[in-house]
């Protein structure tokens, strides 16, 4: 699952993974954390209304995202002009506070996410196939050495039943990838089966969606 099965997908508009409402659990939960406002981080963006969500409450945005085409559409879709420049091996989008570098989350260095406040990442560690979300892990942590909160949405379904994307990640997985260094709390958790009536129809009887908040005790 490269960059170039992303590109594809983008470019054969397959993008059933975006949502055409901001994600119900940000809105429910996000409030309720009292984090103040401050960059947050959102892997793998898209084109993710969240992002549009996350900024109307104050917040600035960084995303990272391979596919111009998701960018671009972004900020044509909230009707904002765009600036754009080539620096540090992206594609730089801005404007009214947001950032979103077109390129590859594995090019990203420290010194792109030192002001990051909070990470949001929906749809970007279930995105990967198991050993790739190792990798992913492993990154975020070496990108974030100053361990800000990190909220994950994530979907459980039996393996057996649906090859990914979306890949199932259980709650001993985040344990794994991130136990060592955060405390790991479950916010939400829906039977959300009926809520995804195309991964119902590509063979699961049963979906878990959660929302994780990763945090570390002082
Ligand atoms: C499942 S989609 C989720 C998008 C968004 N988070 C959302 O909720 O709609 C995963 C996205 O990650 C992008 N992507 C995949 N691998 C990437 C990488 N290595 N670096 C940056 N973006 C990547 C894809 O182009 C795709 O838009």
């Amino acid at each position: 699952m490269g960059p170039q099965f992303w590109h594809e997908q983008w470019q054969l508009n397959h993008i059933g993974f975006h949502q055409a409402k901001v994600h119900p659990m940000l809105s429910e939960h996000w409030p309720v954390l009292g984090l103040a406002a401050g960059q947050v981080f959102v892997p793998l963006c898209g084109k993710s209304l969240d992002m549009a969500w996350l900024r109307s409450q104050g917040h600035t945005i960084l995303g990272v995202e391979l596919s111009p085409l998701a960018v671009a559409d972004f900020f044509k879709e909230q009707a904002l002009d765009v600036s754009t420049r080539s620096a540090e091996g992206f594609d730089w989008y801005e404007n009214d506070g947001f950032q979103l570098l077109c390129g590859d989350f594995f090019h990203l260095e420290p010194r792109h996410l030192e002001k990051v406040a909070v990470v949001y990442d929906r749809a970007a560690l279930i995105a990967m196939p198991p050993q790739l979300q190792i990798r992913y892990a492993e990154h975020l942590l070496h990108l974030l050495p100053h361990r800000p909160p990190i909220l994950i949405i994530t979907f459980e379904y039996v393996e057996e039943e649906m090859e990914g994307p979306p890949f199932s990640v259980s709650d001993q997985r985040i344990n794994e990838l991130f136990g060592h260094v955060y405390s790991i709390g479950t916010l939400s958790a829906v039977d959300a089966l009926e809520l995804q009536p195309g991964l119902k129809g590509r063979g699961l009887n049963w979906l878990a969606e959660k929302m994780h908040y990763l945090h570390v005790i002082d």
